[in-house]
């Protein structure tokens, strides 16, 4: 076998350098080390269409946390199924801190929906704190008939084989705001499911179904711009954002109250102290001014910073489990 040459030599370090580059990266989890987190940039999954309200909570606090953890927290759109498609691809990422989900009251409700759900929202998930609980608004197209609250529910309790009504999809906030709506008035309406309430609003505003129950970060807007018809808000007081729009309790139909949690979770497997890097940069954005504004603005708020850890997120989420299982399971006539 003749000797290898200077260049050969050179060429097998250059391999079993490569080589070993290649181990060490391996051997570092990819980025897993939690005392590393985070390396790379963060994919946020929102289970609803781009334009929407989860859509947007999640894009104004992904912002200030990007600059406070010094990587992009890039929100990925994972729709269909009334957000269970978009949680469930987060069940089953990697546990390194790279995939998070933003949820809301659609992780408490899908148990009760969807016997063959794909993940447990407790034992899939690790909690990372809650985000912002969002008021809802009854709205509808700008030429829909009722003009008040009460007319709305004389309109449709009388047209009720007729008009439409849009949701994001079976377990959705708008399809239990619906389902409460529908209830407290005794009929049932032709349901139009979306991907997202981005999409519906954009049916809504252009006339093609006559009317929904959607998150005040989705509707302020429109409502504020004259684009759709505002009956009344589910919250038990009127909002600063939308100060002449009365409550559904003030029209009658005090049954009709609810509002949006919102959280952020990780894989059931993601280390503790990745997911306390990820409390701590979610507690730095919620106490962002900027952010305060924006969801002021869209009738909102953030939650304190005791509620902006797992510890109160799994309290309500287990608890939000069973109250919800209990109200869908009555409606279906359990
Ligand atoms: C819903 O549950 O209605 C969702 O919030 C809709 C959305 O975010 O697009």
């Amino acid at each position: 076998m003749t000797p290898a040459g200077p260049r050969k030599v050179a060429a097998y370090i250059g391999a079993l350098a490569g080589l070993g580059l290649i181990l060490a990266a391996c051997s570092s989890g990819g980025g897993a080390d939690p005392a590393e987190y985070p390396e790379d940039n963060i994919e946020v999954i929102v289970p609803f269409s781009a334009g929407g309200p989860t859509d947007t909570v999640t894009r104004m606090v992904a912002e200030p946390m990007s600059q406070d953890l010094g990587v992009q927290m890039v929100v990925q759109n994972v729709d269909g199924a009334g957000g269970t498609v978009g949680a469930g691809q987060a069940a089953a990422a990697e546990p390194d801190g790279y995939t998070v989900l933003m949820h809301h009251i659609g992780m408490s409700t899908a148990p009760a929906l969807y016997p063959d759900l794909a993940y447990d929202p407790v034992a899939d998930f690790k909690t990372v704190g809650l985000v912002t609980e969002v008021p809802m608004t009854i709205i509808a197209r700008s030429d829909f008939e009722p003009e008040t609250f009460e007319d709305f529910v004389t309109y449709v309790q009388e047209n009720a084989d007729t008009v439409t009504m849009a949701h994001a999809g079976e377990g959705s906030a708008s399809n239990l705001c619906g389902l409460l709506l529908t209830e407290a008035l005794g009929v049932e309406v032709t349901a139009v499911p979306y991907d997202g309430t981005g999409p519906a609003m954009t049916e809504l505003v252009g006339g093609q179904v006559d009317f929904m129950c959607d998150q005040t970060t989705n509707t302020t807007g429109q409502i504020t711009a004259g684009k759709v018809k505002a009956y009344a808000v589910t919250t038990p007081e009127r909002i600063e954002a939308l100060p002449d729009l009365p409550t559904t309790a003030e029209a009658g139909q005090p049954d009709i109250q609810v509002t949006v949690w919102h959280g952020l979770y990780v894989p059931a497997e993601t280390p503790d102290e990745i997911v306390a890097t990820l409390t701590e940069s979610l507690q730095v954005a919620l106490a962002d001014q900027t952010v305060i504004d924006q969801m002021a603005d869209l009738g909102t708020a953030p939650v304190s910073e005791e509620q902006a850890t797992p510890e109160a997120h799994t309290e309500l989420l287990e608890e939000q489990i069973g109250t919800w299982g209990e109200i869908i399971s009555a409606s279906q006539g359990g």
